[in-house]
């Protein structure tokens, strides 16, 4: 018998997430049916509720309901709790809805497993303080960086994302228009929102050197204006978001079905797409 799993989203028609599990699956020999499913605001609950009660087996959950998953939940996991936010939904034995957040996960399994990219003593700059940032910074202050500074154009909510995380790391905070960072950034994370309008979050071109790494959580067929611009100073490695969506999809079949899938070849795939 196929195990059931969705994704709810809206809009949803785009996503690459049924071809991701259907690989993963196939690795097992698992059969599995993973559907596309727009919801809406109003029916969000109503459609999670229905989908578990209809024999779903997990279902993932993509803008704009992570926070609504979250609020759903009657489990968090801790990176869930921190995110305040939730990709990754099941009932748990006793048919309690548990949330998990697996972006934060998929990338640092991209950074270092796929990029080679060690997080530990390294200086970290996240650009944004958005949900983005919000789900990322757990799994990446759990990685033992030298040091993390988050540079948000709203200098504030740069300074409230870090208080929410002041009993894990001590934060840095910055605003992009003065960026300002214990020392020289060794990895600079684009988790803004600009991509999607083709902005630049940030313009200090001083911040790059051939050894910095700039990732962008955002991608695209091309290369985004964020990995355009740290390339043109000098950048290496400049990476999209395309391995994070691998990794953080590969992390929430293993917490559906406890099996740890190979990503390398999807990787590769993507990559020369
Ligand atoms: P998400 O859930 O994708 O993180 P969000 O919570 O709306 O979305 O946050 C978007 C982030 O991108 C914010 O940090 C926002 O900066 P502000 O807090 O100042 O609004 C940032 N952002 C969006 N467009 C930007 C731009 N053109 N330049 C710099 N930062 C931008």
């Amino acid at each position: 018998m196929s195990q059931n799993f969705a994704l709810f989203g809206n809009p949803v028609s785009h996503s690459k997430s049924p071809y991701l599990h259907q690989n993963f699956a196939q690795q097992f020999d698992l059969a599995i049916d993973y559907r596309k499913l727009l919801s809406t605001p109003e029916n969000f609950k109503a459609d999670v509720r229905d989908f578990f009660s209809t024999g779903g087996d997990g279902c993932n959950v993509t803008v704009p309901f992570k926070e609504d998953a979250f609020a759903l939940c009657d489990i968090l996991s801790p990176m869930a709790a921190r995110a305040r936010a939730v990709n990754t939904l099941y009932l748990n034995a006793e048919k309690k809805l548990c949330g998990h957040n697996t972006d934060g996960i998929g990338l640092v399994n991209d950074l270092l497993n796929n990029h080679k990219t060690d997080i530990a003593n390294r200086h970290v700059l996240i650009i944004g303080a958005g949900g983005a940032t919000r789900g990322i910074l757990g799994p990446v202050i759990a990685h033992n960086p030298a040091s993390v500074t988050v540079a948000n154009r709203t200098y504030a909510k740069a300074q409230q994302l870090a208080a929410e995380f002041a009993d894990l790391f001590q934060v840095h905070t910055c605003s992009t228009s003065t960026i300002d960072t214990p020392d020289k950034p060794d990895i600079i994370i684009n988790a803004t929102s600009a991509s999607l309008s083709a902005e630049l979050p940030v313009t200090d071109a001083l911040l790059i050197t051939d050894c910095t790494v700039c990732y962008d959580l955002a991608y695209a067929n091309e290369p985004t204006a964020f990995m355009q611009w740290a390339s043109s100073h000098g950048c290496a490695k400049s990476l999209d978001g395309k391995g994070m969506l691998i990794e953080q999809a590969a992390a929430a079949f293993t917490t559906w079905t406890k099996l740890t899938p190979t990503t390398a070849p999807l990787i590769l795939e993507f990559a020369s797409a």
